[in-house]
């Protein structure tokens, strides 16, 4: 069997690029892992538990639940959480503003990226996140580092969210993703930061078929 491939895709909240790495793993038929999804995941566990709540956050007895909390994903890409598919429930503001508090537990983050580097053991993996270049995989055969600008990440965000009959104004979207812009690049514990090899795109003024054309080149490029 040949080496499987890793594509590491980080950057900033909101900037596209699940949708980047879904296209890319459905195009070269490789697994898709969200770890974004994974943090969520473990997210909607603390607050279901009650671990973690507007005002309090449980640390140690999330830390002691950790090796309860199976995460992985369904045929159709949605997480599971033990079983259960949580994937709507991870989406929401809820999830969204509590996640950052628990992705900077270094335990948990330590969890987390045991079980990503075993999924990649067997198969080709494209990977998004925030530290997949710098922590999870250094040496990744392909790193890329998305990035655009708050207002535009805010605005896609908002009108997806309004597409789902959810009803979430824009400025607390906007609010949300500058907090958590700040919260994950100055965090202790593998803070979001560019990879020294990785290969910015910053999205803010390209189309999706731009998008596109620019990703094909640069994974055409590096896989021949
Ligand atoms: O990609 P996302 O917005 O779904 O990620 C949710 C949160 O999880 C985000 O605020 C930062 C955190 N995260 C992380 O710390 N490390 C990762 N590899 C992926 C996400």
């Amino acid at each position: 069997m040949n080496k499987p491939i890793i594509i590491a895709i980080d950057g900033v909240s909101g900037s596209g690029k699940s949708t980047m790495a879904r296209t890319l793993a459905a195009k070269y038929n490789f697994m898709y892992v969200d770890t974004g999804a994974m943090y969520r995941a473990v997210t909607y566990y603390a607050i279901e538990k009650k671990y973690l709540t507007e005002e309090t956050l449980l640390k140690s007895q999330l830390i002691e639940d950790l090796d309860k909390i199976d995460i992985c994903f369904g045929k159709d890409g949605h997480t599971l959480l033990n079983g259960v598919d949580v994937e709507d429930k991870i989406r929401g503001i809820e999830v969204s503003q509590g996640v950052s508090k628990i992705a900077t537990i270094a335990e948990v983050r330590s969890a987390m990226v045991d079980q990503q580097r075993k999924m990649s053991h067997s198969h080709s993996v494209v990977m998004d996140g925030r530290d997949i270049g710098t922590t999870v995989f250094p040496n990744a055969d392909i790193k890329l580092y998305v990035t655009s600008s708050p207002e535009v990440r805010a605005r896609r965000r908002h009108a997806e969210l309004m597409a789902k009959g959810e009803v979430v104004d824009y400025d607390t979207i906007l609010k949300n993703i500058t907090e958590r812009d700040y919260i994950d690049s100055s965090r202790e514990v593998s803070p979001l930061v560019k990879a020294a090899d990785a290969i910015e795109i910053d999205n803010s003024s390209m189309s999706i078929d731009e998008q596109n054309a620019l990703l094909n080149s640069i994974i055409e490029k590096h896989l021949s």
